[in-house]
């Protein structure tokens, strides 16, 4: 016999394995998160072995009072991890043996660490999910208090980067509150298929035990069972589904990120970040950095990754369980606490955000925002809309010359261009007569803006 300190798998082994090996192959530094869901699975396993005879009325109750202790340890960061006992789950289980004796040994019955890790797995990330649809709900929030608030405030809208047409900053702030309403649904439709009970496929095969997982599975809050053993342990889609949504967030908040940052630079000057989210340089006194948003866009990167990671560690394997899986935990527990952090913060910084309406007013009068009124206007006289497009080059290349906004042309300098336009044309061509002219649902006009975000309130209440 060796002397290999993992006694819940060694009887079979000749020698012990090397130091570099056990951490190798330890998870217990990372998946000791899980401690917890670990404790909760195993004593809604525990309960249904006592109810299905498989365990007595005694052992449960010294299972359960043995848990509340180690529980209480772990909460009090007095539990003592070992390496020696690779991961959480022998971790916990070693130390309720200890604990409670023979008892301990008996929780196993009819479980493997294959079908409990998976449980664990999906207890961890269900929460994580439900704090994160609410963190994405408080980000909404911070946007629509913005976008009320700038519901008339003009700005130029870009396409190319390019000014393009007037739009107001309650509108453009509504399109991140769009864009995280899919977030959020895709992360509650996700964790429909999080929550489904793997326990009771033990090791692949299932068990000879007469568990019944549909109890197990309602003691833990699942939805539904996973209906083949095979698949339940190998199974990993539902963390790469949930991270492919993460990065999904973090490629919104990647892009809101963009625009902050532009909009901070003295060229745009549309917004100032509150000093406590950007930081100094080293070397030029003057600089105030938007870092967050840069870090945002950053880590993005680090998200992305994570979901490739987990695609990749899934492609090879055949079924059912292979020690791979354990590479699981990392990226997804970064990914959560990566979010999680970038959605917390992001609300706190938005909340924060100085609008600068002078600046993105003067800079939407630079670009001949409203050309395309002014085709609209001509259209709506009666030319065709081709003509239309072609007479108002015209006027821009004409004006662009002069140095002139397209509103500041004479009415003389206007009709050499058609002699469709009027006195009336003055109100199409303010940024003002544009904004409103878009009313309709998903236009920019200050109303529908308006309309939009009680809408979205009424929604995010219900
Ligand atoms: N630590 C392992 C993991 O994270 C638990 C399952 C181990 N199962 C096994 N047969 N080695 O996946």
């Amino acid at each position: 016999m060796q002397d290999n300190a993992n006694k819940t798998w060694s009887g079979r082994f000749n020698e012990p394995v090397s130091e570099l090996v056990k951490r190798y192959t330890a998870s217990v530094s990372f998946d000791k998160r899980m401690a917890e869901v670990d404790i909760q699975g195993s004593l809604a396993h525990a309960t249904m072995l006592n109810k299905v005879g498989v365990l007595s009325d005694e052992d449960l109750r010294a299972i359960q009072g043995g848990m509340a202790d180690i529980l209480d340890d772990i909460r009090h960061g007095t539990f003592d991890w070992s390496l020696d006992l690779e991961d959480v789950h022998m971790n916990v289980e070693r130390r309720l043996t200890e604990k409670i004796g023979d008892a301990g040994k008996r929780l196993h019955t009819g479980r493997s660490r294959n079908d409990q890790v998976a449980t664990d797995i999906r207890l961890y990330l269900r929460g994580a999910i439900d704090l994160l649809v609410g963190l994405v709900a408080d980000l909404q929030t911070s946007l629509l208090e913005l976008a009320d608030k700038h519901a008339a405030t003009v700005m130029p809208g870009f396409t190319h980067l390019q000014v393009a047409q007037p739009v107001t900053f309650g509108h453009h702030m509504l399109a991140y509150v769009e864009m995280l309403g899919r977030d959020a649904e895709r992360l509650t439709d996700c964790r429909r298929r999080v929550n489904r009970l793997p326990l009771g496929s033990a090791a692949l095969a299932g068990t000879t035990f007469p568990v019944d997982r549909r109890m197990t599975a309602a003691l833990l809050g699942f939805e539904g069972v996973c209906e083949n053993s095979l698949d339940a342990v190998s199974d990993r889609d539902f963390a790469i589904e949930f991270t492919a949504a993460a990065a999904l967030i973090m490629t919104h908040l990647s892009r809101l990120s963009e625009e902050l940052i532009l909009w901070m630079s003295p060229r745009f000057g549309f917004i100032d970040i509150a000093d406590r989210f950007c930081t100094g340089s080293s070397i030029m006194p003057q600089k105030k950095n938007p870092d967050v948003p840069e870090l945002v866009r950053g880590k993005t990167g680090r998200v992305n990754g994570s979901l490739i990671s987990l695609l990749t560690l899934m492609k090879g394997q055949p079924l059912a369980y292979n020690k791979d899986n354990q590479e699981d935990k990392e990226p997804l527990f970064d990914t959560v606490d990566t979010l999680t952090d970038t959605l917390r913060i992001y609300a706190d910084m938005m909340r924060g955000i100085t609008v600068k309406p002078e600046a993105m007013e003067r800079a939407a009068r630079q670009g001949f925002a409203t050309a395309t009124d002014l085709a609209d206007y001509l259209v709506k006289k009666g030319l065709a809309f081709r003509d239309a497009h072609e007479a108002v080059a015209l006027a821009v290349r004409y004006a662009e010359e002069k140095r002139k906004d397209l509103s500041d042309l004479t009415m003389v300098e206007l009709q050499s261009f058609s002699p469709l336009i009027d006195a009336k044309i003055f109100d199409v061509l303010t940024l003002e007569g544009s904004l409103a002219a878009r009313d309709h649902v998903g236009g920019t006009a200050p109303n529908q803006v308006r309309m939009q975000v009680a809408r979205w309130r009424e929604k995010l209440a219900g």
